[in-house]
């Protein structure tokens, strides 16, 4: 399968995305989490795209667009795919659709993760993640069991430099999920609304509701 998962920052795309991917054996293709990673490399890519995430812009749609082909490209991302975080624009979703049918592939459903601002504020303010495994935490509704360390490999812990308040509320500005975007997937009868401000199991509870009517139906 190929979902794709919408929604504004911090409503949990990454979290679920992981849990899913986990569960249907799918990749996992973040581009947040590819570029983050370029900067930390200090690759080419990572110098082209770290001042557009530290200001919380888009990175232009050439440059993403061309990051997740190559990702695409991998062997793990043969069969099928969890996309957390892309496409966030009209152009991303016609490179996607694209990329999918020169394989004889569309995507099959595209959730749209949302909640309410202020909760959206408070889970990014309380985030840690493991920079070597990338599991994501939060130091109130899903702390790690030693602070600091990561539950899964034992790294420690860092905050993302674009958590920072100010920049919280420009991503909160200008990267929602723009109209067109939503009106792209709507038409092809592919959006599904997700209640992202539930507790984590109630959001995976509904997406694999979602899934698995998209599975019987088709
Ligand atoms: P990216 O990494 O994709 O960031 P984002 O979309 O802003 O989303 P986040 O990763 O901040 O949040 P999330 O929805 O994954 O939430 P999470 O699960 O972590 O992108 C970063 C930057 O890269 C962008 O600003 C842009 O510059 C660039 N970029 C990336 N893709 C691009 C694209 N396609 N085009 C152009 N530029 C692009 O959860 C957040 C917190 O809440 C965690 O602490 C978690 O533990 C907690 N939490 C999650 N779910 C719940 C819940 N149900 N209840 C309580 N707490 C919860």
């Amino acid at each position: 399968m190929h979902l794709i998962l919408l929604g504004p920052p911090g409503t949990g795309k990454g979290t679920q995305a992981k849990l899913i991917a986990e569960k249907l054996n799918a990749a996992h293709i973040a581009t947040g989490d590819l570029f983050r990673e370029a900067v930390r490399q200090g690759t080419e890519l990572g110098k082209q795209v770290g001042a557009y995430m530290e200001r919380g812009e888009l990175v232009p749609d050439e440059l993403t667009i061309a990051t997740l082909l190559e990702r695409m490209r991998q062997p793990d991302a043969r069969e099928g795919a969890i996309f957390d975080g892309f496409p966030r624009t009209l152009q991303q979703a016609r490179a996607l659709d694209e990329a999918l049918a020169g394989h004889g592939m569309a995507a099959d459903l595209a959730l749209l993760i949302d909640a309410p601002d202020d909760e959206i504020v408070r889970r990014l303010s309380g985030r840690w993640l493991c920079p070597a495994c990338g599991r994501i935490f939060h130091e109130v509704s899903q702390p790690p069991k030693q602070e600091q360390l990561c539950d899964g490999c034992g790294g420690e812990l860092m905050q993302r430099d674009d958590d920072k308040p100010e920049v919280v509320r420009k991503r909160l500005e200008q990267q929602r999920p723009p109209e067109e975007l939503l009106a792209h997937y709507r038409k092809q009868g592919k959006l599904v609304e997700i209640d992202g401000a539930q507790e984590v199991e109630a959001v995976t509870r509904d997406l694999l509701a979602a899934i698995e009517k998209t599975t019987v139906v088709s």
